[in-house]
């Protein structure tokens, strides 16, 4: 299969094409690096991707960023990064990259534990990691030609425990590696619809 990975140098994104790399051919995408360049806040940067891409049989979204911080001082734009970046970022990679996709195909989505499992500072991550899984609930009933589309809601890797320790105190991590499963899982299985909660 021919798989973009949106994120690919990232934490996560690094994993994941760890565990496809070998078995199919991937594209790796970053805003900064990767075979391709997008910066998914932005529709047109995603329109131009594709064109360059081409057609492709899955894509993985390992990207998105969110405001962290104390809800009683949170500003609109604050509240708007995760909204703008990491919600709508995916969203629009899906919107138009199903024009793209072939039949059959899969999207995969990151959405993260926070939806269900809050934590002090994280209230713009709840919101958006809940309107993800919500999302591909939704767009799972509707995609055309065999299409799929999933989430994967990683707890916090082991591998970031030194950026987000501090937010997540008491939670046990989750090795990169065992969350990149979870992506395999989604990209050569044929579910649909489905939240793989690794946690
Ligand atoms: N790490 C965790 O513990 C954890 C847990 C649960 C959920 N998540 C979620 O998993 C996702 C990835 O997290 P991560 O820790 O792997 O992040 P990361 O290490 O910061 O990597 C982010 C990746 O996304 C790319 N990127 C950032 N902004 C972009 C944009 N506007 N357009 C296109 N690409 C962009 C970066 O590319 P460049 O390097 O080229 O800029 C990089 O490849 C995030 O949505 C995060 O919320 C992470």
């Amino acid at each position: 299969m021919k798989i973009v990975v949106v994120g690919a140098s990232g934490t996560v994104g690094m994993a994941v094409v760890a565990a496809l790399q070998g078995r199919h051919e991937i594209v790796k995408v970053g805003r900064t690096s990767g075979d391709h360049r997008v910066d998914i806040t932005d529709g047109e940067s995603i329109r131009r991707l594709f064109a360059a891409i081409g057609r492709f049989d899955a894509l993985v979204s390992a990207a998105g960023k969110v405001h962290f911080g104390d809800l009683a001082t949170m500003t609109e734009t604050e509240m708007a990064v995760g909204l703008r970046d990491k919600l709508m970022g995916q969203v629009n990679l899906v919107l138009i990259g199903q024009e793209h996709i072939n039949d059959q195909g899969s999207f995969t989505l990151t959405s993260g534990l926070l939806s269900h499992d809050p934590i002090r500072y994280g209230a713009s991550a709840s919101l958006v990691n809940g309107a993800i899984d919500a999302f591909v609930r939704g767009a799972a009933i509707e995609l055309p030609r065999g299409v799929r589309i999933n989430a994967v809601s990683p707890g916090l890797l082991t591998e970031s425990l030194g950026v987000f320790g501090d937010y997540f105190r008491g939670h046990e991590t989750v090795p990169a590696a065992r969350v990149a499963n979870a992506y395999v899982k989604s990209v050569e299985g044929r579910l649909t619809g489905r939240v793989f909660d690794v946690l």
